[in-house]
C-alpha cells in the first residue's frame, strides 16, 4: 500500500504513524523527520531548512520535493510506503504524481486526520518526543510511566524546538491555509478517507485500521479467520 498521513500540526501524524509502520510493515516517511535530522547532522539541506522550520514556515516546495524524489527510489519503498507530513502543497501533489508515473504504482488512500483547530495548540506544547528513538508522549494525553524518561527505550524526553506557542500559531496558520485545496485534490481523485482524530490515540488507530483492511491483500486475515 502507497498511503499518505494528512493533518494539521498536531493532529496526530506521527503518532499514528508509530502504529501503522508496524502493523502494515511499512516504512516511514517523514519529511519533517528528515529535516530535524539533517539539522542535527549539519548538512547544507539541514541549513537550508532549518531557519524555515524555525519560523514555522514551510520548507520551499523544490526542495522538499526533491528529498522525497530521492526517498521513494529506495529499495524498501518498493512494495509500499507511509508518507507522513507530505505533500502539503498542491505543487507537491502534482510533483508526487508524477514521481509517481515515473517509478510505477499510484497513491491508494490519503488518510485525513480531523481535528477541531482549537484541540492543537495543547497537544503541540505538552508534546514530548524521545530523543533517543523518536517516540511521541503528551505530558497529559499520553504520558511516559516516569517522568521525562522514554518507555520503550529509557530515552530523554525533550520539547521539540518549533513547539513554542508562537511558532505553533504561525504553523497552524500556514498549514491551514495549504490544507484546503489539497482535500480537494484528493477529493477529487476519490482517495481522501476523513478520520475523525478527536478521539483516543487507539480508538483513532482502530478506525484507521478498519480502513486499511477493507484493501485488496490486507484482508488475508481476516479471511483465514472467518
Ligand atoms: P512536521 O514534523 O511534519 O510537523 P507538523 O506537520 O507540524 O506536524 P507535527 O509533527 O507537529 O504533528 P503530528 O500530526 O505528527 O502530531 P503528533 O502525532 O506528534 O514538520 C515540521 C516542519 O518541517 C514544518 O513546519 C515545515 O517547516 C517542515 N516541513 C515538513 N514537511 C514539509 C513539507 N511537505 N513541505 C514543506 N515544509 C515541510 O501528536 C501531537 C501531540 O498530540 C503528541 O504529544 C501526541 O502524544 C498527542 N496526540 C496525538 N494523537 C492524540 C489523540 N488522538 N488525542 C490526544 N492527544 C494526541
Ligand atoms: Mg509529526
Ligand atoms: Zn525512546
Amino acid at each position: 500500500m502507497n498511503l499518505i498521513l494528512m493533518g494539521l500540526p498536531g493532529a496526530g501524524k506521527g503518532t499514528q504513524a508509530e502504529r501503522i509502520t508496524i502493523k502494515y510493515s511499512l516504512p516511514h516517511i517523514s519529511t519533517g523527520d528528515m529535516f530535524r535530522q539533517a539539522i542535527k547532522d549539519g548538512t547544507a539541506l539541514g541549513k537550508q531548512a532549518k531557519a524555515f522550520m524555525d519560523k514555522g514556515d514551510l520548507v520551499p516546495d523544490e526542495v522538499t520535493i526533491g528529498i522525497v524524489r530521492e526517498r521513494l527510489v529506495k529499495e524498501d519503498c518498493k512494495s509500499g510506503f507511509l508518507l507522513d507530513g507530505f505533500p502539503r502543497t498542491v505543487q507537491q501533489a502534482e510533483a508526487l504524481d508524477t514521481i509517481m508515473a515515473e517509478r510505477g504504482g499510484k497513491i491508494d488512500a490519503v488518510l485525513y486526520i480531523d481535528v477541531d483547530p482549537s484541540k492543537l495548540m495543547k497537544r503541540l506544547t505538552g508534546r514530548r518526543i524521545c530523543s533517543k528513538c523518536g517516540a511521541t508522549y503528551h505530558l497529559s494525553f499520553n504520558p511516559p510511566k516516569q517522568t521525562g524518561i522514554c518507555d520503550k527505550c529509557g530515552g530523554e524526553l525533550k520539547q521539540r524546538k518549533d513547539d513554542s506557542e508562537a511558532t505553533v500559531h504561525e504553523r497552524l496558520q500556514v498549514n491551514t491555509k495549504q490544507q484546503q485545496p489539497l482535500i480537494a485534490f484528493y477529493r477529487d481523485k476519490r482517495v481522501l478517507k476523513t478520520i475523525n482524530g478527536d478521539q483516543p490515540i487507539d480508538q483513532v488507530f482502530q478506525n484507521v485500521s478498519e480502513i486499511l483492511e477493507a484493501f485488496p491483500g490486507q484482508s488475508v486475515k481476516n479471511d483465514r479467520q472467518a
